[in-house]
């Protein structure tokens, strides 16, 4: 089924905590009608007055998420004070269940770890991440085989990361779930800086029409975070090869076998005045050039 761009009006008296503490966007947690869990509203940024699309792109990430088969914390649009933005409803569904982010993690792993790195980060690279997710189960999630381990499933969020150029995977934007002595990784989560969102549309333009140019910008997108300041498609190839064989193939055959309209179908609901013709035609020939860039990768990889 198409998903549909249903924004939720948030009132004052949802408020509920105004104090999340972690990451960099104004945002608050809300409680909503219906739901038990809480949501965590973030507000879409602004630049010279102009509201960048940070709100349709976690939200149309969220959906090739599904449609890749990566657990990915649900999203709905949401307005506040006529203020665009998304909200995201917590990952944690019991008192008992704790977020531990990914530079936790990795210092628990190796006590060198510098937990607060903010860019490029000698100790974080996947082969890292693999080690200090030893034991770490995969999500509890319908939509990954229960074979997959925690990293198996990392990887695919790389992948995902890789597709939809997105380039915010720091070590604070994965986690994973403990619960008493379980820890699973936690579905992936904060994927506003995607497809291009910060470009205006001139930009857009210019790169559609110019095969070489637009190349070039995808070639461009690099982690700011992994040791290397590897391409986006390079650190995915290189997760993938440190996963179990069944992960890479399960990977790889679910970014091969995503349908053309069904991509299609989530860019097309979002709404007109949310999101230019340009942003749109811009996200699709994107996401179907770095497809193809993903799976020529590892094919190179795989054969040499
Ligand atoms: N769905 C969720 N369930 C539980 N916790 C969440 C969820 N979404 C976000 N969080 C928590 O809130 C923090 C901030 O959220 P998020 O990473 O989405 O915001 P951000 O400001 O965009 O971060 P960044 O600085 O990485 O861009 C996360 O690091 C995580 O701890
Ligand atoms: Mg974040």
């Amino acid at each position: 089924m198409s998903p549909s761009w249903n924004p939720v009006q948030i009132k004052r008296e949802e408020f509920e905590r105004a104090d999340e503490p972690m990451g960099t966007k104004e945002k608050f947690w809300v409680k909503l009608p219906d739901d038990d869990r809480l949501w965590l509203f973030k507000l879409a940024r602004e630049r010279d007055g102009v509201v960048r699309g940070e709100d349709w792109a976690e939200w149309i990430v969220h959906h090739l998420a599904i449609l890749l088969g990566v657990p990915s914390a649900a999203v709905r649009p949401a307005l506040w004070k006529g203020r665009r933005g998304i909200v995201s409803r917590s990952m944690l569904r019991s008192r008992s269940e704790e977020l531990v982010h990914g530079n936790s993690v990795l210092f628990g792993h190796d006590s060198g770890y510098d937990q607060q790195a903010k860019r490029e980060n000698p100790n974080y690279t996947p082969a890292t991440v693999r080690d200090a997710l030893r034991g770490v189960l995969g999500p509890d999630s319908d939509a990954v085989p229960a074979a997959l381990s925690g990293y198996d499933v990392w990887t695919g969020y790389l992948v995902l990361d890789a597709w939809t150029a997105g380039r915010d995977r720091h070590h604070e934007n994965w986690a994973l779930i403990r619960t008493g002595g379980e820890r699973r990784l936690a579905p992936s989560f904060d994927h506003g800086n995607a497809l291009g969102f910060a470009e205006n549309d001139e930009r857009r333009t210019v790169l559609l029409a110019d095969g070489g140019k637009l190349e070039h910008w995808l070639d461009k997108g690099k982690s700011h975070y992994f040791a290397g300041r590897p391409s986006l498609v390079e650190l995915a190839v290189q997760a993938l090869m440190l996963a179990s064989p069944v992960a890479s193939e399960h990977w790889i055959e679910r970014l091969k076998a995503v349908a053309e309209q069904d991509v299609q179908a989530v860019i097309d609901a979002v709404p007109s005045e949310v999101m230019s013709e340009a942003s749109r035609r811009f996200a699709i020939r994107l996401l179907e050039a770095n497809r193809r860039r993903v799976l020529h990768g590892y094919q190179v990889v795989q054969s040499g």
